[in-house]
């Protein structure tokens, strides 16, 4: 199906990448205070190299007050000192380089955090001041501005305007954040947000950072023109889908990054970036187009649940987009966002997130052994396709989501600005097990920033290293496999008999075959060259994927 069948150059390393996604605070603590460090990612670079992948994505490891996680940018071009500095994170991309894994940044181009340098100084200057410009202020309604701009709900609680008191004590102006209140929107029509962002895409590109992921890379150009949207004119879960949205997916953003992209192209290669733009299918190849960001994230099977019909047409239509616009699509099952994957395959289709949250995700109960043999299954699916795949750190070892953390010690916004109605990110954001023993099963050595349960002992990487059948030693061999695998972009979808089974050829030469089914389905003739659950008489359990060597198929009536 595919036209893009020749080996590409080093400039595409990222078409077909396998980008493994670490949360620093989560990763491996060096020092021992409980916060992930670039110290300790460094110190896991070898099982970086061992697992097989082409990068890594960093979610934010910037100064950070971390009232969303990091999302709250309090200077873009340091590294917290909570987390490392400088001549580490120098250290870092070196020792990454030499193992042969690139390196991605995440940037937080909506909103700083509210001990951003600039919005302090917004609050020191008057009204009507350059300062303020610089972000979204605007005067309260009512006879001494006490009423909000609008009633806008931001993404994190009931409120997307918060006032300020001015520099004389005065109750004052409102400000705008579409996310939590201390992350307050930057004015994109400013022309100093522009140029100062250009000098942090420059800063970490010249520290010799190979790619970007853009955080709500769909939100920066707004129009707040009156009337200002409010809660009843404008529903922020439905964008308009023809660029003209008051708040997301205007098509002036793409102004914006192609300024991006003329910058990333003064590098050898060419500096690559990813959007996560949560927009619809056909508005994505404006973010993937090689004038702009060049490739987008496509979240479909992020959102979809375990069928083959919903697979395949998810399928089918990003490989084609892929092959019109020119870019590659991504395939991602978990990120630092959602219930890990291991657990939400093992859940009820249709299953309400924030009441299973609230009842410690034991309401309903997840089928843990169903959701990882699935989870695995839909793993080897994806690394079997064209394109990119994110991985997120923890997932080699089947790790599920730890629901049952106490409330007070959540520490999503999402989870405490909605008492009692929200589900929480914090689940998947637990702080990984490397060792069965040790006080933060060796995440460090000392505690953990998020409470690990009881359990994380038995995935725990020591107990998975070199044991045959462990999720780790499946996804280290399917990585490997992939990189022997993949040549070219070529995809074919071969007709199954079996409704329940997806079947497709890349280059011409092996197969992935998935079984979304209850009962075994006999294999085509062919070297299994890995599956996701062992073979068994040459049937492929339920919930299982294999990749078999393509032979062609004699019939029998040819034979003597
Ligand atoms: C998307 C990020 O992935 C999420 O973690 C964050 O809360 C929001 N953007 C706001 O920055
Ligand atoms: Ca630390």
């Amino acid at each position: 199906m595919s036209e893009n069948t020749f080996l590409r150059g080093p400039k595409d390393w990222w078409r077909q990448a396998v980008v493994y996604q670490i949360y620093p605070r989560s990763f491996a603590d060096n020092n021992g205070d409980g916060i992930g460090d670039l110290k300790g990612i460094i110190s896991r670079v070898p099982y970086l190299k061992e697992l097989g992948v082409d990068a890594v994505w960093l979610s934010p490891f910037y100064p950070s007050e971390l009232a969303d996680g990091g999302y709250d940018v309090a200077d873009y071009r340091d590294v917290d000192p909570k987390i490392g500095n400088l001549a580490e994170f120098d250290q870092m991309i070196d020792a990454l380089h030499a193992a042969g894994i690139r390196a991605f940044v995440d940037i937080v181009p909506n909103h700083s955090s509210d001990q951003h340098e600039w919005f302090q100084a917004a609050l020191k200057a008057p009204k009507g001041s350059p300062e303020r410009d610089r972000y979204i202020f605007r005067d309260g309604l009512g006879e001494n501005g006490e009423i909000r701009p609008s009633e806008l709900i931001s993404h994190f609680g009931p409120t997307a305007w918060t006032r300020i008191t001015e520099p004389d004590g005065t109750p004052g102006q409102w400000y705008l954040h579409l996310f939590a209140k201390e992350q307050p929107d930057f004015n994109w029509h400013n022309p100093q947000v522009r140029d100062d962002f250009l000098r942090t895409l420059k800063f970490w590109s010249d520290r010799g950072v190979d790619g970007f992921r853009i955080d709500v890379a769909h939100a920066l150009v707004k129009d707040l023109s009156d009337p200002l949207p409010t809660r009843e004119s404008y529903d922020m879960s439905v964008i308009a889908p023809n660029g003209t949205d008051r708040l997301f997916d205007r098509d002036e953003v793409h102004e914006i990054y192609a300024t991006w992209r003329e910058l990333f192209n003064t590098y050898d290669p060419p500096r690559v970036a990813v959007a996560e733009a949560w927009v619809e299918a056909s508005r994505r190849p404006a973010y993937a187009s090689e004038k702009g960001l060049g490739q987008a994230f496509n979240f479909d099977l992020l959102a979809a649940r375990w069928d083959k019909r919903v697979f395949n047409d998810i399928i089918d239509y990003n490989v084609k987009e892929a092959v019109k616009t020119g870019s590659s699509t991504t395939w991602v099952f978990s990120n630092h966002d959602v219930v890990r994957h291991a657990t939400r395959f093992g859940l009820p289709d249709g299953y309400d997130w924030a009441r299973w949250y609230q009842s410690g995700g034991t309401e309903p109960k997840p089928d843990l052994a169903l959701g990882l043999a699935r989870a695995k299954a839909a793993t080897l699916l994806i690394l079997a396709l064209p394109g990119s795949t994110y991985l997120y750190q923890g997932e080699e070892l089947g790790l599920p989501e730890h629901a049952a953390i106490e409330s007070d010690q959540m520490q999503d916004p999402q989870w405490f600005r909605n008492p009692g109605k929200a589900g929480s990110r914090d689940g998947c954001r637990v702080p990984l097990p490397w060792t069965s023993t040790g006080k933060s099963f060796g995440f460090g050595p000392g505690g953990s920033h998020l409470p690990q349960p009881e359990w994380f002992a038995e995935y725990a990487a020591d107990q998975q290293d070199g044991k045959l059948g462990s999720t780790l030693t499946f996804y280290r061999e399917a990585l490997a496999a992939r990189k022997k695998l993949i040549k070219d972009e070529s995809f074919r979808w071969v007709h199954h008999f079996n409704h329940n089974v997806m079947h497709f050829r890349r280059q011409g030469s092996w197969d992935s075959i998935t079984n979304f089914g209850d009962t075994p389905v006999r294999l085509p003739k062919g070297e299994v060259i890995i599956a996701s659950a062992p073979i068994v008489a040459g049937h492929l359990p339920a919930n299982a994927t294999a990749w078999v060597r393509h032979e062609e198929q004699r019939f029998s009536f040819f034979r003597r």
